[in-house]
Parts: C-alpha cells; structure tokens; sequence
C-alpha cells in the first residue's frame, strides 16, 4: 500500500501543536542544556523529550515506518532509506529556545525514496504553521492552533501569485538580480576545519561594496536561527535565497517539501545521499516564481566563489 500523505500530514499537524505545547511549557531558565559536538551545537531536555513524544505517537500510527530523529540519531549507524521515513527536528532552532529568542519550531518531515513527500513546520511562539504535501502544495496558516482543523481549516495558499498579502510575504517582483535580494544564511554549529574559513568568506562577500559603480552586492542578510523556518521563509517569498552549510537531513526534510510545493527550488542538495558522512550538507534554496531561479542561484555562486564548499 503507498502511504496516504494527505492522512500522514494531518497526523503530523497534530503531534506539531503537541509538540508547540510542549516547548512553549518548558522555561528556557529551569531546563537543563547540554552539548553535541562543541559548546554552539547544544541540546536540552526539551528536545529530547519532544522527540520522544514524536516517536510514541508515530510508532503507534505508523508502527512500519522508519524513522529518524536529531536526538536519537547515531553517526555512522543511523541512514535514510528507500523506506517510508519520517524525519524529524523536535527543536530546530534550539539556540534561540534556550536563549528565549522567540524564533524555534518543530520539524516533521516525511521521504519517500529518500525525497520529501510531507512537511509540517510549526512554529509554536508565533503559533504559525507551514505545511506541503508532494503534488498537494504549501500552506502558511497564521493562529494556527485556534483553527486546528487539521489543515482542512482556513488554510492560506503561499502568496507566490499575485499580489502582496497581509500574510507576509511577497509574489513580486520576479526574482531580480542579487543587489535586491534578501539572503538568509547561518553560522550554524559547524565551525571547525575550514568551515569557519568558508562562512565568513560568504558573510564578506555577500556584504561586500560592489567594485565598480557603488551599491552593494545584496539588500541584506538574515539569520532566522533555524534552517526549516529559513526555507518557509523561502517558500513563502519572505527572502530569496537561503544558504547553509553543516545542515543535517532533519534541518531540511519538512521545509524542503514546503519550498518544493510552494515553486521554489532547492539548488543544492543531496537527496538520496543524506548519509551525512557521503552528503556536502550545503543547502541553497531559491523562491518561487521560477522565473530567474537559475540565474540567480548562479550569480550567487559566483560571488561566493569557494563558498561553495
Ligand atoms: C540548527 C538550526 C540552525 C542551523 C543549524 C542547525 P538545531 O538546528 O537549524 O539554524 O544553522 O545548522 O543545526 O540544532 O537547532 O536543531
């Protein structure tokens, strides 16, 4: 039997809204905080025990189903399959949870041949929620939890048509030329072998004075302090390119599926290969309208020259 992604999706809205629950319950001060692989890459007991709330409730739904957590992943161990997988971010952005910076969700995706199928973004302190379904499109709900009709309440298409909404988020203008884009890019917890070397040549040159004739080589930078929210910002037109590199696979399943219905395009990627130790990790999405995504995507390489990694 294919899996129902429409019955898949409503699941996963609801365990969101628990999951909300559950982070906006914990008090960042009481908490207790630890590290993965260096003191910027950190946990707290609200991450683990929100994976564990997500695991019960999809084991018990989907008992067939692989899955892949941040928390319980193993290097080396744990891979993504051809099975039917959900992945998943209890917190993804744990930084700013633990420093009460309002700006963090909880990130369920769901593959299929190892390519996103569902993605349910939500993030609980602005109540807002992101949602795609491969073939099915995007949804940005605002209040999300006072219209909690499983995605079948006043949903809001992606404006990606039309004109600007009160929603936030823009249709157009089509994507122009880099000198008017809005770029979301992130330090991330990566920062060691050339790594560091790498992001702060993309910080430099994405702010950099253009050589002849003035002006500057982008409208500005932003750091959303999660790379799922980055790539709904993405989806929903809010900036026009998102760049990381160190992103794991449960960073980038949901809001990869969410860009993907919404017209945008991941440029770079590794679907297939989210084997971290065979997977570059660095991510470059671009918004819809297709219109100008090629061109723009390969401006920006250019002048982040080795940023490429
Ligand atoms: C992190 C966030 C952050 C990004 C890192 C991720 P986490 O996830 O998405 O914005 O820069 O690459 O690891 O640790 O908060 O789940």
């Amino acid at each position: 039997d294919s899996p129902n992604l429409q019955e898949i999706h409503d699941t996963l809205v609801l365990i969101a809204f628990e999951a909300g629950r559950m982070i906006l319950a914990a008090n960042p001060n009481d908490i207790s905080t630890g590290t993965k692989m260096n003191s910027a890459d950190i946990v707290t007991e609200t991450d683990q025990a929100v994976e564990r709330m997500i695991t019960a409730r999809l084991k018990t739904a989907y008992p067939s189903y692989a899955f892949v957590g941040e928390e319980t992943y193993v290097a080396g161990v744990t891979t993504v399959t051809d099975a039917p997988t959900f992945i998943v971010d209890p917190i993804d952005g744990t930084t700013n949870f633990v420093h009460g910076f309002p700006n963090a969700c909880v990130s369920l995706g769901f593959t299929l041949h190892r390519r996103p199928a569902v993605g349910v973004v939500y993030n609980p302190f602005q109540d807002l929620l992101f949602t795609g379904i491969r073939g099915g499109g995007s949804y940005m709900q605002r209040n999300a939890s006072l219209n909690p009709g499983r995605g079948q309440g006043p949903r809001l298409q992606l404006p990606l048509a039309g004109a600007a909404t009160a929603e936030g988020g823009r249709t157009g203008p089509p994507l122009g030329d880099l000198s008017t884009a809005l770029i979301a890019v992130e330090w991330g917890s990566q920062r060691d072998g050339d790594n560091f070397e790498i992001k702060a040549r993309v910080f430099r040159a994405l702010t950099a004075s253009k050589e002849n004739g003035g002006g500057s080589m982008v409208h500005s930078l932003r750091s959303l302090g999660s790379a799922a929210l980055n790539l709904c910002a993405c989806a929903a037109g809010q900036v026009d390119i998102y760049w990381e590199g160190g992103c794991y696979a449960w960073d980038v399943a949901a809001g990869w599926c969410i860009l993907n219905e919404a017209g945008g395009r991941m440029v770079s990627g590794n679907p297939g290969e989210w084997d971290p130790a065979v997977d570059s990790r660095v991510y470059l999405a671009v918004r819809g309208a297709s219109e100008g995504q090629k061109e723009i995507a390969e401006e920006f390489w250019g002048v982040i020259g080795e940023g490429r990694m």
